[in-house]
Parts: C-alpha cells; sequence; structure tokens
C-alpha cells in the first residue's frame, strides 16, 4: 500500500453490523447476527496487522459497529491490536458489560472505552435505545470498569442530542465530573446511520417545527457557555458546536417519515 500517512492519526474498524438493541436513530439491528459481510477473527487480526506493517508508527485503532460486545473474540482482538502498539478504543452501548466482562476488558490492556448514554432518565434513555433497562446495564457497565481499572482505560460518554434528550445535556456532563469519567462528546441526530434506511422511525426524536429547533439551539448555548466559563469535560470545541446549531437550524423540518 502506498499513501501518504504522515497526517492519519485514527483508523476505524467495524467488527460488526449487528446490534442487541433498537434504537430509534440507527438500524444496524436490522442486519442478521450471522451476517457474511462480517470480518473474521483471522480476517480482522490480519487487516490490523497489514495497517501496523504499512504504519509503521503507533496509531489509535478505534472499534465500531454494530456493538462490538457481541463478537465474542473481541477481548482478543483487543489485545492483539494493543501488543502491536495500537492505542485501541471502542465504542459501546454498555449493555453486555457484566463485572466479569469488565475485568477482562481491563487485563486486554483496552486504552480507551465509550458509552453512549443519551440521557439519564431510564425512560428516554429506554425509549431511545427500543429495549427497558439499557440505561441500568449502561451505567453498571460503567461502575464495573471504574471500580476495577488502575490506568486504562480511559472511560468518555458520547451523547446523540435530539428532540427528547436536550433537556439533560449539562446533567450528562455532571455526571462525567462526578464519576472519574474523562469527557462527554456530543453528536447531533443524523438523518442516515449505517446506510440503511433513509426514513425514521419515529417522528418525535426529529425536530418537526422551529420552537422544537429553538429549543435544542438553546441547550446547545448552554454547552458552549459551560465551556466557555472552562468546563473540561465537554470534549467538543466551541467551533463545532456553533456548526451543530446551525445544523439544526439548517434542517428539513418534515424529513420524518
Ligand atoms: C453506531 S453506534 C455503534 C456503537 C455502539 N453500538 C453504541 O451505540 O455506542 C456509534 C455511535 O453512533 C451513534 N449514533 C447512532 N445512530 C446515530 C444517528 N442517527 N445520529 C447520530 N449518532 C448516531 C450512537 O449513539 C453511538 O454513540
Ligand atoms: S446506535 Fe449502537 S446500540 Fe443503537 S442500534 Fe446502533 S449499533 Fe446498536
Amino acid at each position: 500500500m502506498k499513501a501518504p500517512t504522515e497526517h492519519l492519526k485514527e483508523i476505524e474498524i467495524l467488527t460488526n453490523r449487528y446490534c442487541n438493541l433498537k434504537c430509534k436513530f440507527c438500524d444496524a439491528w436490522t442486519n442478521p447476527i450471522d451476517d457474511k459481510s462480517v470480518l473474521t477473527y483471522n480476517q480482522l487480526k490480519s487487516s490490523i496487522k497489514s495497517i501496523h506493517d504499512w504504519l509503521k508508527k503507533p496509531m489509535r485503532l478505534s472499534l465500531a459497529g454494530g456493538e462490538s460486545f457481541m463478537r465474542k473474540d473481541l477481548l482478543e482482538i483487543i489485545s492483539y491490536a494493543e501488543s502491536l502498539q495500537f492505542t485501541t478504543s471502542v465504542i459501546t452501548n454498555g449493555t453486555l458489560i457484566t463485572e466479569e466482562i469488565a475485568k477482562k476488558i481491563i487485563s486486554s490492556n483496552l486504552s480507551a472505552i465509550t458509552f453512549s448514554i443519551d440521557s439519564l432518565n431510564p425512560k428516554i434513555h429506554d425509549y431511545l435505545r427500543g429495549v427497558s433497562g439499557t440505561l441500568k446495564k449502561a451505567l453498571q457497565g460503567i461502575q464495573f470498569i471504574n471500580k476495577h481499572k488502575i490506568q486504562k482505560p480511559w472511560v468518555s460518554l458520547a451523547v446523540v442530542i435530539n428532540n427528547l434528550n436536550y433537556n439533560g445535556l449539562l446533567e450528562i456532563v455532571q455526571f462525567a465530573k462526578n464519576n472519574n469519567i474523562s469527557s462527554v462528546l456530543f453528536q447531533p441526530i443524523s438523518p442516515i446511520f449505517f446506510g440503511g434506511k433513509t426514513g425514521w422511525y419515529d417522528s418525535k426524536i426529529w425536530p418537526t417545527n422551529k420552537n422544537e429547533v429553538k429549543n435544542i439551539s438553546n441547550a446547545i448555548d448552554l454547552l458552549i457557555k459551560a465551556k466557555e466559563n472552562g468546563e473540561s469535560k465537554i470534549f467538543n470545541s466551541i467551533q463545532q458546536l456553533t456548526g451543530m446549531k446551525n445544523y439544526f437550524k439548517e434542517i428539513d423540518l418534515k424529513k420524518v417519515s
């Protein structure tokens, strides 16, 4: 492989395309678990080795899905990547991280783990994630990692801003501060995810009038203000957050199915 790599900082690999949840805004869960397009353990290992031999320098390796923890061999893949000096991270819905798995994650040497938490209100989070009990399991997963880790992995959160959760965004930042969580990344809800259906399962999560857009925009303003006042837990830059406000302002209010 011959390509300029000096600016390359991170590589993302999709470990699978299926999931145990049924999020309203994602359609990974509509794919079958025996999806033949998913890389096997040997294929994944040899891809990681090829990337290593190609780059010849330490690099971030982000493992995404689907829900990566549905793979029984995920921890072996992480250990392998870490042994090749990759700084490995996984993003997860957190529901499969029991205390036993948390200990194994720590032993695998994983560098960073991001939990998707859209709201600390179980009614909202579980509704968005399509399965009840999801928030409780994800928060337990965070506690298990924090309980057993010595240094690694860094724990962070990812939040999808939408029409149902904008009131609770700062509460999530406060939760991060109280629970030894390094940062919170905010992502605006996107109309197309995972390259599947382009419509919406439920219009409640997408703003459908100017008033709702204004409410979301005001909530993002609170994040910007917190950031201006030195809130270091918010990962996004002020420019990104401002761009998000513009994104919501310009969205097609009728884009729901
Ligand atoms: C596709 S998920 C895969 C990892 C894992 N299953 C999870 O939910 O964290 C990766 C990230 O994308 C986010 N996401 C999913 N659908 C989205 C959408 N329509 N717009 C914005 N972010 C979305 C998820 O909340 C998660 O933080
Ligand atoms: S966002 Fe994550 S947890 Fe939700 S359906 Fe998609 S892959 Fe699964």
